[in-house]
């Protein structure tokens, strides 16, 4: 059969286009899209099969959907890495990660489970071979997150809920594809495959999946940021990503596509996020928001097309089969969610997961277009028996439908019952109060613009009167809500002060302020804080603010490197890192103080804004200290810095001037273009971090320890090669108390604090220390702790033999200072 391509035409488009019209009748009718998709298909596979040759134009319509022919490879090679990708790129990777584990347990050992389950179940009713159901059961137990997220999302359900249900079926999908293709295998080659040859092929087409996906994705992020600010050329490349991640993995490398989907659209969401402008990263997210859309509307309009057909040749015998599958799928869910998922968090292997969530998840464990693709490979394959093809197809046909059909429009009245659709009482308080400021805010503009307008008064009072009444409830909803304790308020203002962070700091991402490696440090501490408040609250909040500005792991390897090979670019660029973390943090938290609290304070109360406004102080304080001990160590290289920053400020506004004639046609485009080229190459000037000197060379530090500077050049060359420059953080304990000593130390700038119990002694520039155990032989008799950052040189032990041989005046005057400090 010939199919023209205006017929392929004729049919994608004009399904479209019904599909997409029956978005706003789903809105109407408040019935979930997808299911009505179905329907609607479902209705047309019965007009294709009873009306063959209607004539004209829909005649023609009907002809070029039946003509269509949607195979397994069009769902799999076609819809699949679209929906994936769309789905995997808008999840939170940080969530996800909290919640992976339960996840990959529902996702992987779950399925295998569902499987089974189903699998025996089927065998022992139905008397059809085992392989045969234990491949029904694995088509059966893919779960398709679309149908549930577009309820959760119009019901405004919980963030985590959505991540456990969408993550669960991100990954289940390439699970149950996995497991069909071993089975289908088996089925059709004969050959037997033992379990744990089973499970070893299994892990490798799932974790070579993994990684074909990383790899490609992180590949993509590298070119990424060279390829100028050209939003076109990155949108599309992701659009290859997704497809060709899949296609080289499943094709070429005979590992799990869907797996190097999501797990591509895994990294472009977190690394590649900050690898691109925030302007490209919306168009590039609103452009795959189409391509889902389209690929969900035209697949589950699909489904339902062939659906029909599918069943044409049910009876009454098949019917009760297809009752036992739901039976025996739905128990397998309920044992998986309500046995395995509680006793993971008790073993504290996954967090845990509450009964209604839970309960959400098992009835929401809908089945679409995985499952029917599946279904179709299995018609499609001329390999299986007939009458393996027309059950496999029935009865996952039948469960489809039966999930779609039931499951999906009782899911509102379930979750409804579970209360998970309503705001929480902070939530719902808040919304009083942001009510009542507008309501207040609309009826003063509205009494004056009815004076202005000289309308009459009874108009006016009349007017009024609405807002006084609603006013007057939003009112009463406040009272009701008293209960609500100055900690709560603190913390939802908290929660809001942190997105608002959030947007900030994208905001310095935008504007060149932050790099993409610092942009990337800074929302992940954004996240912890969040965690932190969400766990603790107030305390939560302080801590995680504490611990982010501490000195993140990598500066342990990079002291090390330091310290063991003079290697100093690493250090240099992590010091780099926080002089322009701490300036961004700086500039974020005084944003927040001067605009974003007082915005809120209104609708969060005075009490509430006063707590905040103290806790934004400690934090600016601190941050104040952080930025002060680094300042002191390299002036220059902070002055460099705010230099680099006035003149980026000045170029923005030069930018913005431009724009601005331009548009008012104060200049010409030709003008404007050379005035733009000659800001281009400044900007890439500024773009240029400049390199932070540590100036840990020995001449230097040699040369400020006084206790040196008097020995003569000769002899000051001979000590320089002992001794070994060091860099130690604010804080960092040099010596322990009770260690066996390997060196002794002498300060060449800052200072170190000596602590012998309560005592503390302070030691500065030229002051040496560690002394004691090299001379007594025995353990440190203190701990020593850098106060701010600290230049040390450091002596170790040979070489402190060596020289005290050779330089009995330095000898003595050392043990004269060791003999003081007896
Ligand atoms: P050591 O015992 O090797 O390690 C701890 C160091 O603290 C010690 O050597 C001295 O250098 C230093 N220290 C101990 N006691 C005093 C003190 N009273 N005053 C100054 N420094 C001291």
């Amino acid at each position: 059969m010939v199919v023209h391509i205006s017929e392929t035409v004729l049919g994608l488009t004009g399904l479209l286009a019904i599909a997409v019209l029956l978005l706003p009748v789903a809105r109407r009718l408040n019935f979930p899209y997808t299911v009505l998709l179905a329907a609607v298909g479902c209705i047309f596979g019965l007009a294709l099969e009873v009306s063959q040759s209607l004539p004209g134009f829909i005649g023609d319509f009907l002809q070029a959907v039946e003509r269509m022919e949607i195979t397994a490879e069009t769902v799999l090679f076609i819809f699949l890495p679209a929906l994936v990708f769309e789905s995997a790129l808008a999840i939170d990777v940080r969530r996800l990660m909290d919640d992976i584990a339960p996840i990959l347990m529902l996702a992987v050992l779950g399925l295998l489970i569902s499987a089974a389950i189903v699998g025996f179940s089927m065998h022992w009713m139905t008397g059809a071979g085992l392989v045969v159901c234990l491949l029904l059961g694995a088509i059966v137990s893919a779960t398709d997150p679309v149908a549930v997220v577009a309820i959760f999302k119009d019901l405004g359900a919980p963030k985590r809920l959505g991540i456990l249900v969408e993550g669960e079926s991100l990954f289940n999908d390439a699970t149950a594809i996995v497991l069909f293709t071993i089975l289908a295998g088996m089925l059709t080659s004969g050959e037997e495959v033992g379990v744990l040859q089973g499970i070893w092929q299994f892990l490798l087409v799932f974790l070579g999946g993994v990684l074909v996906g990383y790899i490609m994705a992180r590949l993509l992020c590298l070119v990424l940021p060279k390829l100028g600010d050209v939003p076109l050329v990155k949108v599309t490349l992701t659009i290859s990503l997704a497809y060709l991640s899949f296609v080289v993995a499943e094709h070429y490398l005979h590992v799990s596509g869907v797996m190097a989907t999501v797990s591509a659209a895994l990294v472009m969401g977190s690394v590649g996020r900050t690898s691109i402008s925030p302007e490209t990263w919306h168009s590039l997210s609103e452009t795959w928001e189409v391509i889902g859309f389209w690929a969900n509307s035209l697949i589950f309009i699909l489904v339902g097309v062939v659906v029909p057909s599918l069943l044409a040749e049910a009876g009454w015998q098949e019917l009760v089969w297809l009752l036992v599958l739901i039976g025996a799928a739905f128990a397998a869910r309920a044992l998986i969610i309500y046995g395995i998922v509680p006793m993971f968090s008790r073993l504290r292997l996954a967090a845990n997961v509450s009964l209604a969530y839970r309960s959400v998840m098992f009835w929401g464990g809908l089945r679409g277009a995985v499952s029917l693709a599946l279904a179709l490979a299995v018609l499609e394959n001329p390999k299986f028996p007939a009458e393996v093809q027309n059950f496999v197809a029935m009865m996952v046909t039948g469960f489809v439908l039966f999930t779609l059909f039931v499951n999906a429009p009782t899911m509102p009245m379930l979750m409804s019952l579970l209360g998970l659709d309503k705001l929480s009482i902070a939530d719902e308080a808040i919304r009083n109060r942001v009510m009542a400021l507008s309501l207040t805010h609309i009826r003063n503009k509205l009494a004056k613009a009815a004076a202005g307008q000289n309308v009459s008064a009874d108009l006016t009072d009349e007017a009024l009167a609405v807002y006084d009444r609603r006013l007057q409830s939003a009112e009463q909803g406040m009272e009701d809500l008293q209960g609500i304790d100055r900690e709560e308020w603190v913390r939802v203002g908290l929660t809001a002060l942190l997105g608002r962070e959030r947007k900030l700091v994208m905001n310095h991402y935008a504007t060149g302020v932050t790099s993409p490696n610092v942009t990337r440090q800074r929302l992940g501490h954004i996240e912890n804080v969040l965690d932190g408040v969400k766990a603790h609250g107030i305390e939560g909040y302080q801590r995680s603010v504490r611990r982010n500005l501490s000195f993140p792991r990598q500066f342990k390897l990079a002291l090390l490197l330091q310290r063991r090979f003079g290697h100093v670019r690493y250090l240099a660029r992590l010091l780099a890192d926080r002089f322009e973390f701490l300036a961004a943090a700086k500039m974020v938290v005084g944003q927040l103080q001067e605009h974003s609290l007082p915005q809120m304070a209104p609708i969060l109360g005075k009490e509430a804004s006063d707590g905040l406004t103290e806790l934004l102080e400690q934090r600016a304080q601190m941050i104040d200290e952080a930025v002060d001990s680094l300042h002191r160590q390299y002036p220059e290289y902070a002055r460099t810095l705010e230099k680099r920053y006035l003149e980026r400020v000045a170029l923005r506004l030069e930018s913005k001037d431009f724009d601005t004639m331009l548009a008012d046609s104060v200049i010409s485009q030709e003008v404007y273009n050379r005035l733009s080229d000659s800001l281009g190459d400044r900007r890439t000037a500024l773009d240029q971090r400049p390199r932070l000197d540590l100036g840990l060379e020995p001449e230097r530090l040699v040369s400020k320890v006084p206790f040196f500077a008097d020995l003569g050049e000769e002899r000051i060359c001979q000590i320089v090669r002992l001794l070994k420059p060091s860099l130690c953080l604010p804080d960092e304990a040099v010596i322990e108390k009770g260690d066996d000593g390997h060196a002794m130390y002498f300060i060449s700038s800052g200072s170190a604090a000596v602590e012998l119990g309560e005592q503390r002694i302070l030691l500065g520039s030229g002051d040496f220390f560690g002394e004691m155990a090299l001379i007594d032989h025995a353990p440190r008799k203190a701990t020593v702790r850098a106060v701010g950052f600290c230049e040390l040189l450091v002596l170790y032990v040979n070489d402190f033999n060596r020289l005290l041989q050779e330089n009995p005046d330095i000898k003595s005057a050392i043990e004269a200072v060791a003999e003081q400090r007896r």
